[in-house]
């Protein structure tokens, strides 16, 4: 593959910022919105509720003027789990929510208790049938919180909370992903009063009402960082655009020690396949750490490196779907425990896949690319809630994909 791929904004930041309307009764209007189906489904729940707007290409302008209905409902949260990004927002703005479990992609246990703890704390009162949970609330309250352990939706939803609370809230060990720091800069620009005055803390003013606001989205790490792995497989020359190269600081140092041929400039990576390559020892953690989203990728391309790599996982229990179909593409990976052992040097042959959540249906995409023969894939509709075109922008790049069937 060779040529220039240009990155779409980020699906992660999107889907907080398009609750934060709830927040206000203005007009927010959003550019560089990334056309993936989770973002599709996201302002599909958003009108249900009550708001306004519509999506024209990569712009969404939209309004909440009044909740019309509390109700979040089940086919929503079933597709993406960022639904529940709409609790915190529409307690704080309206005192009521009934939003269906959250379902999502099976990537192991994905627990809500600290969003539940935060909210409960700022006077809310959260019950749960198994399948609703509904809440209610007077005027949410400022609190003192620290979080028992780094959750990147979790900060999302209480920082919006408490953009409308009643009083200061101070929020401790706070996930600090690009796509949160994003969010805070929505909410400064829609009013809120939000600082930082340590790494993990953020203190917010409780204001009585917010405003619209016109923002730009970030571009998509996870979608930067698939391609820039996709262009260290041999033969391939790709210029990765539209990046920030800091919120890949980890991935372009774990790729720089194995060896990949990668230059910085700018807004835009420059990367070429062919150098042999070094195996790793990579583990996933909260950013600025290697991020659980890339790790599938990555293992597809430990698999070429020559000797063994080892990939851990530390932030979800069930994130190695995607190792059983590499080894039926020929990798030979061996889960143990949180880790999965990559005897790289694999050679690769093009088989009938099945997919399990998006970044499995990415790692499996870029293994069918570096597979001789034909790689089929099935379920890759997944793929869609998260990568805007992949296979055009593959195509573009000289790659034989086709879509059969979402
Ligand atoms: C966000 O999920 C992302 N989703 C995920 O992106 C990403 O994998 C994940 O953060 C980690 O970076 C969105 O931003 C919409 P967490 P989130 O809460 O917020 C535990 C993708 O492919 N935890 O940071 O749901 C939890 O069980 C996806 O785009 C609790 O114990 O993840 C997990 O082990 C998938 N209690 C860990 O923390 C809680 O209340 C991290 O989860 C919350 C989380």
């Amino acid at each position: 593959m060779a040529g220039r791929v240009v990155v779409s904004g980020a699906k992660n930041a999107a889907l907080p910022e398009l609750a934060a309307v709830c927040l206000s009764p203005g007009t927010v209007e959003f550019s560089n919105v990334p056309l993936v189906e989770d973002i599709k489904v996201m302002f599909a729940a958003l009108r249900e509720i009550g708001a306004e707007g519509e999506m024209s290409g990569h712009d969404i302008r939209v309004a909440m003027p009044l909740l019309r209905s509390p109700l979040v409902s089940r086919q929503t949260t079933q597709t993406t789990r960022a639904s529940i990004l709409l609790l915190g927002p529409m307690l704080a703005r309206h005192g009521l929510a009934r939003v269906a479990m959250p379902g999502g992609c099976p990537i192991g246990e994905r627990k809500i208790d600290f969003h539940l703890q935060g909210l409960e704390r700022m006077g809310a009162e959260i019950r749960t049938d198994g399948e609703y949970l509904s809440a209610r609330c007077a005027r949410l309250r400022g609190i003192e919180f620290e979080f028992p352990g780094k959750t990147v939706t979790g900060t999302e939803n209480l920082l919006m909370a408490a953009a409308l609370a009643d009083g200061t809230t101070v929020l401790r060990n706070c996930a600090l992903e690009p796509e949160v720091t994003d969010l805070v800069a929505l909410l400064g620009e829609m009013g809120a009063d939000i600082s930082s005055p340590a790494e993990g803390t953020f203190v917010v003013g409780g204001r009585t009402s917010l405003h619209g606001a016109v923002h730009r989205i970030i571009p998509d790490r996870i979608e930067a960082g698939t391609y820039l792995i996709a262009g260290c497989f041999a033969g391939n020359d790709i210029l990765v655009d539209d990046v920030v190269p800091e919120h890949l600081q980890s991935l372009l140092d774990i790729l720089a020690g194995m060896g990949a041929e990668i230059a910085v400039s700018g807004q835009a990576f420059h990367v070429r396949g062919g150098a042999p390559l070094a195996p790793a020892h990579v583990v996933t953690e909260p950013y600025p750490g290697f991020p659980t989203d890339l790790q599938a990728q990555l293992t597809t391309l430990l698999t070429q490196a020559n000797g063994v790599s080892s990939v851990r996982e530390t932030i979800f229990n069930d994130r190695f779907r995607h190792v059983g179909e590499l080894n039926r593409l020929g990798a030979d990976i061996e889960v143990r425990g949180d880790a999965a052992l990559v005897r790289g040097g694999s050679r690769l042959r093009g088989t009938v896949l099945k997919t399990t959540d998006l970044r499995a249906s990415a790692a499996l995409v870029l293994g069918g690319l570096a597979a001789e023969g034909e790689t089929r894939i099935e379920n890759s509709y997944q793929l869609f809630r998260g990568y805007e075109n992949m296979p055009e922008k593959l195509q573009k790049l000289g790659a034989e994909i086709t879509i059969i069937a979402e």
